[in-house]
């Protein structure tokens, strides 16, 4: 039933994480709440980093998908193990940079980047821009040109592999508005473009095939694929690319029975691939980059509802309406992605109601969870949501204005607030 390692069950049959009971919490922050283990994070994290280390004799950086969970703390937990971050906007880079994060070690991602934004950026001095079409590299030389600077560039290529997730995070193939194609000569073009502009420097190439994947397979099939890239660059302009980004998309467990994909596993596979082809082909083996958000933060993660009512319609189904819903946690109405529902407050209890888990949002769509087997819960009872770390505060809205839900870290079995629980104040705050 628990996802995680740092989930437990106490001997009051409540759940735990990090070793705290999970009835305290709600109880001390109200409901809907987050709660992260930060030792959890920084397990993987340190995992990551060792992987790296153990496979590529340390000449590479793990970079943390912040999209998946970007706050203050987040990024000063992150930094101070070492990784790199990937943002995605001028806000998660000014997030990063406001919580200590040293602008070199960003990695500045979109499919759309304003000027505004790749101005911000490398005026503040984030190191390393991927550039994912041509108006980017242009933009990318001007500002450079305006500033005096060479500003080292990643092109990001579509290696065009098709992975079997969700359509909507599915990144890799041709058909995607993010990155160059390799098939139409597209990606070619950019390279030999970057490599005539005085204020570029192509410094290395990126993939991301999709998310929540299991396989190890199709990441060697990439690394290969970018190699081949790699050769190409080096016979036709004579540039050797050193750092290699292979991009995120390891899966994680949402069900008890999701396989566990070993990252260790990943991390040799695609190790070997990267040795055998850069033999063939000559090439000194890059600096490999690493780009997980989900694996690091999702199964760190918890929310915790207060139950509202029970709704009984016979023959049809039974509806747990809790106190949070699509505002904090939309990836049900998006992507009708599963997850684990338990009552935190009778774990040991059998879980023989069926029943859909519904927010409070003004939507028939709002739900949390459809017909999944769970403790027959009472008005008044709490909810947890497990494996919500990733995807969920960063997605979340005010729809209907609601307050978005504060966030609690658990280190060594301590709490501390992260994240204030939004005010009414705060939902008028740019209303004239
Ligand atoms: N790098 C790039 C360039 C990406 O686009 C992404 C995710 C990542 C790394 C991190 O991927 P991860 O390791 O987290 O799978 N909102 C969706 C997920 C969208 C992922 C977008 N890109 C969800 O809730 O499932």
């Amino acid at each position: 039933m628990l996802t995680s390692d740092c989930l437990g069950i106490n001997e009051e049959g409540h759940l735990t994480i990090g070793g705290v009971d999970t009835l305290y919490l709600a109880e001390k922050y109200g409901t809907p709440l987050y709660v992260m283990s930060e030792d959890k994070i920084r397990e993987i994290a340190k995992s990551y980093l060792g992987s790296i280390k153990k496979n590529y004799n340390g000449n590479g950086v793990p970079i943390y998908a912040s999209k998946a969970f970007c706050c203050k703390e987040i990024c000063r937990i992150i930094d101070s193990e070492g990784l790199d971050m990937d943002s995605v906007s001028a806000g998660e880079i000014y997030t990063a940079i406001k919580a200590g994060v040293d602008p070199k070690k960003l990695h500045f991602h979109g499919n759309n980047k304003t000027y505004g934004e790749l101005e911000y950026a490398i005026e503040n001095g984030v190191g390393d821009i991927i550039a994912d079409n041509f108006e980017d590299i242009i933009r990318v030389n001007e500002i450079g040109e305006k500033l005096s600077k060479v500003v080292d560039i990643t092109l990001r290529i579509k290696p065009g592999i098709d992975v079997h997730t969700h359509e909507f995070i599915r990144t890799g193939q041709i058909d995607s508005k993010f990155g160059f194609a390799l098939e139409n000569g597209e990606a070619e073009k950019a390279a030999q473009m970057a490599s005539q502009l005085k204020n570029i420097n192509l410094n290395g190439v990126h993939c991301h095939i999709g998310s929540q994947i299991f396989d190890a397979e199709p990441f060697v099939f990439a690394s290969e694929v970018m190699l081949g890239f790699i050769k190409l660059i080096k016979d036709k302009f004579g540039i050797e690319i050193k750092n290699l980004n292979l991009g995120g998309g390891f899966g994680i467990k949402y069900l008890e029975s999701d396989p566990f994909l070993k990252y260790e596993v990943y991390m040799e596979s695609v190790s070997k691939a990267i040795h055998n082809k850069c033999a063939e082909y000559g090439l000194n083996i890059p600096k490999i980059f690493i780009e997980p958000g989900r694996s690091v933060i999702g199964e760190a993660g918890i929310t915790l509802y207060t139950v509202g009512n029970v709704k009984e319609i016979e023959n049809v189904r039974n509806y747990i309406s809790v106190d949070g819903g699509m505002g904090d946690n939309p990836r049900y109405a998006l992507y009708q992605a599963e997850y684990t529902c338990v009552i935190a407050n009778r774990m040991n209890d059998k879980a023989d109601y069926k029943a859909t888990i519904a927010g409070k949002y003004c939507e028939s769509g709002d739900l949390i969870q459809e017909n999944v087997s769970i403790v027959k819960p009472e008005a008044g009872e709490i909810l947890a949501v497990l494996s919500t770390g990733a995807y969920n505060y960063s997605m979340a809205s005010n729809y209907n204005r609601n307050v978005r839900p504060a966030c609690v870290m658990i280190k060594e079995g301590q709490d501390r607030l992260i994240i204030r629980r939004e005010t009414f104040e705060d939902l008028i705050k740019n209303d004239i």
